[in-house]
């Protein structure tokens, strides 16, 4: 039962050494350099659209004129043409061996990986293309059991929890991978997720952020983004939604939320990993650990340990690991659904009218620049406040002891405020998402019924 209590002062992080600016040479050489003539054709496209970007950005004008957005890219000079991301090559790995080509390396959870960050340096200098980008590169996680689930809707709501998270990434330009199989058999259920999250970072050595979303979590602000600047400001490694006092002062099981966390792609993370893995089923100290878990948190429910009492158990013990890990407060980095779902109605109001104030809102536009409007609704949320009695849309929304595939929820629930909730959650998201289709839903409880939004909705009502 040792607790390495050292890690946060043996483990230094070091910046996966990614250039923080972009990378010129790179970019001039794929804009001017490399197959000219075809790029050329790319170059302009990326003009266009930053033309438009910074020409809706600049004059709050909703009235747009084509032609004099292609003369003022015609002239806007052939260097604004690096400030795109070159594309990312998916078709080059050069024959140098890379840390994939040792026969030591194994993604199984248990047998630890050295020197990380300069493997996934090396691989990133033998892949410049992803090199660029790689600082903001995000790779959702996300998953389900093997089995048909034993709830008669949780296959169905499982679909739509994933859609929702699928939606959110096409939205952001992230990655996403779901994984339906146990990776290591003796971590199971809340445990399972840690083995699937090592993989995805070998996996993933072009993305600095692995991003795991428990399977009844929802997105229900399909614009917001994460804040990872807020993230890289003192190198935190490990993002969860949680509160110090809780852990420090309440001692409470709950005092943070393991089912949604952001973790840095490093040597830090993966050992860190394999410290919390070692309070887990595949450990032979399990069984104590489950009971020092209850002694410290009183009011933990059941007597195995979990990844969640685990990981506030690691904090509780050595208060330094705050310097990795960031409890964010600030929003609804997932938040609890009872406390959530009354607002929704309320929301929707508040924004509805904001679109009726704000005709840039009202705009319709091709989802791919849905950021941009994300971008223009922003000051009109200065008033919203995050998190708790917040108007603006939860982050979030995340079905705590619901478990909409076994059905064995929390007897505090009835099951039908459980689905009725999550029919409510997925559809005031997909609302977000059908409105760049062209259609709405009017009832965020009748999932089969849509109304095409007219031009300029929702100007006239009611709605
Ligand atoms: C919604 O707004 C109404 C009117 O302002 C208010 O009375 C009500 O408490 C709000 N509901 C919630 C859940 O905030």
């Amino acid at each position: 039962m040792v607790i390495p209590t050292e890690l946060s002062k043996s483990h230094h992080y070091s910046t996966a050494p990614m250039p923080t600016k972009p990378n010129f040479r790179i970019r001039h050489f794929s804009c001017f350099a490399d197959g000219f003539l075809y790029l050329g054709g790319a170059c302009l496209g990326f003009l266009l659209v930053w033309s438009l970007w910074s020409l809706a950005g600049s004059t709050l004008t909703h009235t747009f004129d084509p032609a004099s957005a292609v003369r003022a890219a015609a002239s806007s000079g052939s260097q604004k043409c690096v400030q795109e991301n070159p594309a990312v090559d998916l078709r080059y790995d050069p024959p140098e061996p890379t840390f994939y080509d040792d026969p030591e390396l194994s993604y199984s959870l248990g047998r630890p990986i050295k020197n990380w960050d300069e493997k996934r340096k090396e691989w990133l200098k033998q892949h410049p293309s992803f090199a660029a980008g790689a600082r903001d590169r995000v790779v959702m996680v996300t998953g389900s059991q093997t089995k048909p689930c034993k709830n008669h809707m949780g296959d169905h709501l499982l679909l739509r929890f994933f859609k929702n998270k699928v939606d959110y990434c096409r939205i952001h330009g992230y990655d996403i991978f779901y994984n339906n199989v146990l990776l290591h058999p003796n971590m199971p259920s809340y445990w399972a997720k840690l083995p699937v999250v090592k993989a995805a970072m070998l996996a993933h050595p072009e993305a600095e952020w692995i991003w795991w979303v428990d399977s009844d979590a929802a997105f229900t602000d399909m614009e917001f983004k994460l804040p990872l600047r807020r993230y890289d400001y003192k190198n935190h490694n490990l993002v969860v939604h949680g509160w110090a006092r809780l852990i420090y002062e309440d001692k409470s099981w709950t005092a943070l939320n393991a089912g949604v966390f952001l973790i840095r792609n490093c040597q830090w993370s993966m050992d860190f990993m394999d410290t919390w893995a070692k309070m887990g089923p595949m450990s032979p100290d399990y069984p104590k650990w489950g009971q020092i878990q209850r002694s410290v948190f009183k009011d933990k429910l059941f007597p195995e340990s979990d990844d969640q009492s685990a990981l506030i158990y690691l904090l509780y013990k050595d208060r330094g690991l705050m310097d990795k890990i960031y409890l964010e407060g600030g929003y609804y980095f997932e938040g609890y659904w009872v406390e959530i779902l009354p607002t929704y109605d309320n929301i929707t109001e508040k924004y509805t009218e904001i679109e009726r104030e704000d005709g840039k809102l009202r705009r319709r536009h091709a989802e791919k620049v849905s950021e941009q409007y994300a971008a223009f609704r922003e000051p009109h949320l200065k008033e919203a406040g995050n998190a708790k009695g917040s108007w603006r849309r939860p982050f979030i929304t995340h079905f705590t002891g619901c478990q909409p595939c076994s059905g064995d929820h929390n007897q505090m629930y009835g099951g039908d405020t459980c689905w009725n909730g999550m029919v409510k959650a997925l559809n005031f998201a997909d609302n977000q998402v059908l409105r760049k289709y062209g259609f709405v839903r009017p009832d965020l409880l009748d999932s089969n019924t849509v109304n095409e939004t007219p031009f300029d909705y929702p100007e006239e009502g009611p709605w």
